[in-house]
This record gives structure tokens, C-alpha cells and sequence, in this order.
């Protein structure tokens, strides 16, 4: 029987932080032998909101390069750039044309940065679900692991398949693929340091808000004894007027390996000066490897070149023979 298959991206827009990799690629990279995973570099969502071209193309390398630094193994893992694919775009405008305005105006992500961004609300910022729908509908994935803010994109993405299959399939024989999201309980929603019930974000102004995957253990360090604590001794989970213990517990858990009862009860006696030297510690030591394996992947160039020479080959071929199938059934001609 064939592995089934796995589809995921980040996009390629400022550092990947803790939320980032515990929500997503450390998920991916704990399942992979059991899928065929495909997992690409969103660069085509990221000009959504404006990038600078000089940087665009590095910060793509750069997050490759985090990738296999978290470690994505090439024997399970596809890893490729968006935009090397132009599959992605062009299912884009085949399921706009078939997508109610309605349904996009409704995702509570487009109306956050809509209210972000103000007067520069571009098209592509409120047509971002029907890419994201795209990229995943070419694979035909059977699991879609992203974090929890991702999961009403994951709806839509389940209605237009719906719909398209309604308008252009037979019953039996439908065209595209229902996936299923894949959403883990613990990590889907890590939260800011500067405030315990904020989502830790790429685009929070703070860079207090959030510890990122490459930050040196002087930073590591200086963020923790300066994030959000409060004032009661003892550290508890799920205290909900205590999010900042938390989420505190739940990253030290995560980052430590270590089960819930066991930081439960490690930690219900500390007080916060005791806690955070540990959490520091814990949070240097699990990034130390990802930062060497970093580096030692951008220190070689063409290593990285040809990983993404090969998955772009590869994933285009699954894309184009999916862009085939809808093209037909919607009743376009073949190229002559
Ligand atoms: P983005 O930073 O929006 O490109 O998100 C990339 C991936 O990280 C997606 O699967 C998100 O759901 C996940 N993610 C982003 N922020 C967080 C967070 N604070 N906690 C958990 N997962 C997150
Ligand atoms: N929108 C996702 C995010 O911000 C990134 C993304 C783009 C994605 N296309 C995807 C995730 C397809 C999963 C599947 O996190």
C-alpha cells in the first residue's frame, strides 16, 4: 500500500519563531516517515502584504534551509518553492472564477490584516484562501498539519472542492480531493511573551513578542526575563486567568520532551525567578542543533540549489497532472 500523502507551507516573510515550528514544521518532521510529504515555501503568499524584491528570493532560501535544518529527510519529504510551480497560479484563477466573494470576506484572517493594513487592502490579501486552496488541491493530499489559525482556510478549501465537484464531476468520479486538516492539540496556538492571550506572531512590531528559531542564546536569554509573567508563586496548565503560565508550561513541556504531569509537578512549587533559567536553558539546548544544521546548509549553496531543482521537477509533475484533470472537466481544449 502507498504512504498517504502530506501537504504543507510557511511562507517565507520575516524570522520563523517558536509558533512556527511548533505548530507546524516540527509536526511534519515527526511524522514524515509515515507520509509522503510534500511541503513547499509560500512565496507566492507572501506578496500579499509588500516584500522587498531584493530580499524576496533570499528569505525563500532561507527558510529551505530551516527546513531541512528542522529536519525534513529527502527520503520522505518533497520540499519546493511555490512560485517554480506555476500550477499554483493557474488553478488559482480556474477556482476564483467558481468561489462566492461572500465566502471570502467571511475568513476571520482577511478581515484581521484587512483592519491591519487599512487603505492598502489588495486583492490578492482577500483571494489568499483560493491560492492556499490551490496549493494544496494539486497534490491531492490526504492531511493538511498546519496550526490552528489555519483551520477555517481548511473549510473553504473542503467547500470548493465540494462545489467544484458538484458543478463539473460525476458523483462517482470526483476531481478533486477532500483534505483533511491535521491540527495537534498541543503547540497549535503558542502565544506572545508580551502577552499571553496574543497569537506569537511574525508580525507582531515586538520583537520581545516572539523567540525565533535562529535568535543566539544572548537574545534567547534577554527575551525570557523580560516576558509577561505574574505575580502568583507556583506555576500551573490551564489556569485560564493565567495564560502566561500557560503557555510558559506548555513551551517548556514541548521544548523539554518532558510529559504534562511531569512539568505539572516540577513545577507547581517555583516561583517564576526559578523557572525562567530553567525554561532558558531548555529553550537554548533544543534550538542549538536546528542553528548548526543551519548553518551548515547555507554554507553550501549548491546542496540547497538541488534539493529544490529536484523537488520542483517533482512536485510539478503531480501539479500539472492535476491542472490537466481540472482544465477537462471544466472543459478547456487540450494545447495543440
Ligand atoms: P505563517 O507564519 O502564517 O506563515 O504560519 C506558518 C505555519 O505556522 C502555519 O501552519 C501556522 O498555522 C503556524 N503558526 C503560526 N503562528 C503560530 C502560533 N503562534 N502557534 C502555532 N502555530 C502557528
Ligand atoms: N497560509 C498558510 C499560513 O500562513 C501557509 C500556506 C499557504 C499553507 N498555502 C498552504 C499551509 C497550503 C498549508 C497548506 O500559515
Amino acid at each position: 500500500m502507498s504512504k498517504k500523502r502530506v501537504l504543507s507551507g510557511v511562507q517565507p516573510t520575516g524570522n520563523l519563531h517558536l509558533g512556527n515550528y511548533l505548530g507546524a514544521i516540527r509536526n511534519w518532521v515527526e511524522g514524515q516517515s509515515q507520509y509522503d510529504n510534500y511541503l513547499f515555501i509560500a512565496d507566492l503568499h507572501a506578496i500579499t502584504v509588500p516584500q522587498e524584491p531584493a530580499d524576496l528570493a533570499a528569505n525563500s532560501y532561507t527558510l529551505a534551509a530551516l527546513y531541512l535544518a528542522c529536519g525534513l529527510d529527502l527520503n520522505n519529504s518533497t520540499i519546493f518553492i511555490q512560485s517554480h510551480v506555476s500550477a499554483h497560479s493557474e488553478l488559482t484563477w480556474l477556482l476564483n472564477c467558481i468561489t462566492p466573494l461572500n465566502w471570502l470576506e467571511d475568513m476571520i484572517q482577511f478581515k484581521e490584516k484587512a483592519l491591519k493594513q487599512g487603505e492598502n487592502v489588495n486583492v490578492g490579501l482577500l483571494d489568499y484562501p483560493v491560492l492556499m486552496a490551490s496549493d494544496i488541491l494539486l497534490y491531492k493530499p490526504d492531511k493538511v498539519p498546519v496550526g490552528e489559525d489555519q483551520k477555517q482556510h481548511l473549510e473553504l478549501t473542503r467547500d470548493i472542492v465540494n462545489r467544484f465537484n458538484h458543478l463539473f464531476a460525476k458523483p462517482d468520479q470526483p476531481v478533486l480531493k477532500l483534505p483533511e486538516p491535521m491540527i495537534r492539540k498541543e503547540g497549535a496556538r503558542v502565544m506572545s511573551l508580551t502577552d499571553g492571550t496574543k497569537k506569537m506572531s511574525k508580525s507582531d512590531p515586538s520583537e520581545m513578542s516572539r523567540i525565533n528559531l535562529l535568535d543566539s542564546p544572548d537574545e534567547i536569554t534577554r527575551k525570557i526575563k523580560r516576558c509577561k509573567t505574574d505575580a502568583i508563586r507556583g506555576l500551573e496548565f490551564d489556569n485560564p486567568e493565567r495564560p502566561e503560565s500557560n503557555n510558559l508550561l506548555t513551551l517548556y513541556m514541548l521544548l523539554s520532551g518532558k510529559t504534562k504531569q511531569e512539568v505539572a509537578t516540577e513545577c507547581q512549587d517555583m516561583g517564576w525567578g526559578q523557572f525562567k533559567p530553567l525554561f532558558t536553558d531548555t529553550v537554548i539546548a533544543a534550538l542549538k542543533p536546528i542553528q548548526d544544521k543551519y548553518q551548515a546548509v547555507m554554507d553550501d549553496k549548491g546542496y540547497l540549489e538541488s534539493v529544490l531543482r529536484h523537488g520542483k521537477h517533482k512536485a510539478e509533475a503531480i501539479a500539472n497532472q492535476t491542472l490537466a484533470e481540472v482544465k477537462a472537466a471544466m472543459g478547456y481544449s487540450v494545447p495543440l
